[in-house]
């Protein structure tokens, strides 16, 4: 939604009136509310509020935050990235024990950070909220914190803003469930030419090691028509890459009054006019169908990037993570993809030290790996998910063997990706430019269709746009380049 139109939406609302019950009419009284108390304060401070926003997990969690910093900007937060800030939230993740610890780490320098401004205000959000033993912990030993809610009410946000100014005493808000999807709230984008969209929530799977189903609910999708809206939105604001959402995006649209597969939605979304690249996160291989496969391979905008998580080559060890696929089914499922789209780059991820997990299954892991060459990999060290099957099982790996796996895994990966994105080299192809290179000001960072990225000479005024960019030279993992026949005139600033 444009700023004018939530303006105009606020500009009818009386404050002194009762809230409306229904969402999001609800959510626009609280953020004129917000907005009351943010001027109250801006007022006696004599300056502008500004708010900081930290993601800690998925693509998924990213755009949740991008939905809070849409909230906090029309309350009339300044967006910032330094924790210096008025207001902070830390959008959690608990997938692994080490995004837990990443969070309590922070949350110390939080508590120094607002012993100095005791005005600020400190917010906690997301999947490690849901978990049981959190709130108890927070209430214990971070006394600090203002504001606690989960993944359920996220888009109670304005509400919740509006009670840390109406209450000294700390807000907890944690449903331990929903069946709700409310549309039509203000999100701010970190890109302007990208952006995720979210096209279901939660997981129906229960892998029997992750925590993710516990956290995030039961799978619901939502209505083509409301993402279709979305995605023309973003069209019409200069979006040109989106990425659909999802924990498992092949069971999309099971649930819905009207089934729709993703590949009927796929369908539907290239149809829109001004959106150039499709992306997907994530595919389960259990219900990766034909039917995707034939959409992907005769689309124009769809990119040539599958992330297709294996978590295990052993058979053995995949029925004991409840994956309901066996190795040889993953193989001929990635020869199925090859054979009808032979540019695409396959991704994927691993986990290591699975309950019961010998390096015989570490073996098996290493030989789909080298089968199938994956383009790039994510290895995870096994973490034990406290209320997850996989956590109940006697046979827990030994640091040591895990180690001694791990490091075995990664070693394979690093080398058959490098020979695998290496293929592309001399070729010219399309990339979207995303940044000015970090290390480097004088080049800027575009990402081909199949997800690899390549540095090359250009100014900013090429960020989101589409190039063609010679692929020079291989780095591992990326590419030097240069853009085809130089900055064309029309992109020059
Ligand atoms: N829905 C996605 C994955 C979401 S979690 C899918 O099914 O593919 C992202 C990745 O984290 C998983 O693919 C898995 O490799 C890893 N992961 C999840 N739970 C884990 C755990 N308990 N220990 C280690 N890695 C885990
Ligand atoms: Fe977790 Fe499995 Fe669901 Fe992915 S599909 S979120 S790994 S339970
Ligand atoms: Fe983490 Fe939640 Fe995503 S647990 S990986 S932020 S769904």
């Amino acid at each position: 939604m444009k700023i004018e139109e939530i303006n105009a939406l606020l500009e009818d609302i009386d404050l002194n009136g009762q809230p409306p019950s229904e969402e999001p009419a609800r959510q626009y009284y609280y953020l004129k509310k917000c907005r009351s108390y943010v001027e109250a304060e801006e007022k006696k401070l004599g300056r502008k509020l500004t708010a900081c926003v930290t993601t800690f997990g998925c693509q998924m969690n990213a755009r949740d935050s991008e939905k809070l910093s849409g909230i906090l900007e029309q309350a009339g937060y300044v967006l910032t990235d330094s924790e210096e800030a008025d207001f902070d939230i830390y959008n959690t993740c608990t997938v692994r024990d080490n995004a837990d610890q990443r969070v309590y780490g922070r949350l110390g320098h939080l508590n120094s950070l607002k012993k100095k401004n005791p005005h600020m205000k400190v917010a906690l959000c997301g999947c490690m909220m849901q978990e049981p033993g959190t709130i108890e912990k927070i209430r214990k030993s971070y006394r600090f914190v203002d504001l606690v809610f989960g993944t359920h009410n996220i888009f109670k946000f304005a509400e919740l803003l509006a009670s840390v100014f109406e209450q000294k005493a700390m807000i907890v808000d944690i449903w331990e469930g929903t069946d709700k999807i409310v549309e039509d709230l203000p999100v701010e984008r970190k890109y302007p030419f990208k952006s995720g969209i979210n096209i279901m929530f939660g997981c129906n799977n229960f892998c029997s090691y992750c925590i993710v189903p516990y956290v995030r609910g039961r799978e619901r999708s939502r209505s083509p028509k409301d993402i279709i809206r979305e995605i023309e939105a973003l069209a019409a604001d200069g979006v040109v890459e989106i990425m659909l959402l999802g924990q498992n995006v092949n069971s999309y649209g099971k649930n819905l009054e009207e089934p729709m597969s993703f590949a009927g939605l796929l369908r539907e979304v290239e149809k829109i006019e001004g959106i150039e690249r499709i992306r997907f996160m994530t595919s389960h291989p259990k219900d990766l169908s034909d039917e995707l496969i034939e959409v992907m391979a005769s689309s124009k905008k769809i990119c040539r990037h599958l992330h297709l998580p294996l978590q295990s080559g052993s058979t053995r060890i995949l029925q004991a993570m409840n994956r309901r696929y066996t190795k040889e089914q993953y193989l001929a499922l990635v020869e199925k993809i090859r054979a009808a789209i032979p540019d695409i780059a396959l991704t994927t991820d691993i986990i290591v030290g699975f309950p019961g997990e010998t390096p015989e299954d570490v073996e098996e892991t290493i030989d789909v790996i080298k089968k199938v060459r994956f383009d790039n990999a994510f290895t995870f060290i096994y973490s034990k998910r406290t209320g997850t099957p996989a956590a109940a099982m006697e046979n827990q790996v030994s640091e040591e063997v895990v180690k001694e796996g791990f490091d075995k895994v990664l070693r394979t990966v690093q080398e058959t990706a490098r020979e695998q994105v290496k293929r592309l080299s001399g070729l010219t192809l399309e990339a979207l430019v995303e940044e000015v290179n970090e290390q480097d000001p004088s080049l800027v960072t575009g990402r081909l269709s199949n997800n690899t990225l390549v540095h090359f000479p250009g100014d900013p005024s090429l960020i989101g746009k589409i190039v063609s960019v010679y692929l020079k030279e291989y780095k591992g993992f990326y590419f030097l380049g240069e853009m085809a026949g130089g900055v064309p005139e029309c992109q020059k600033a």
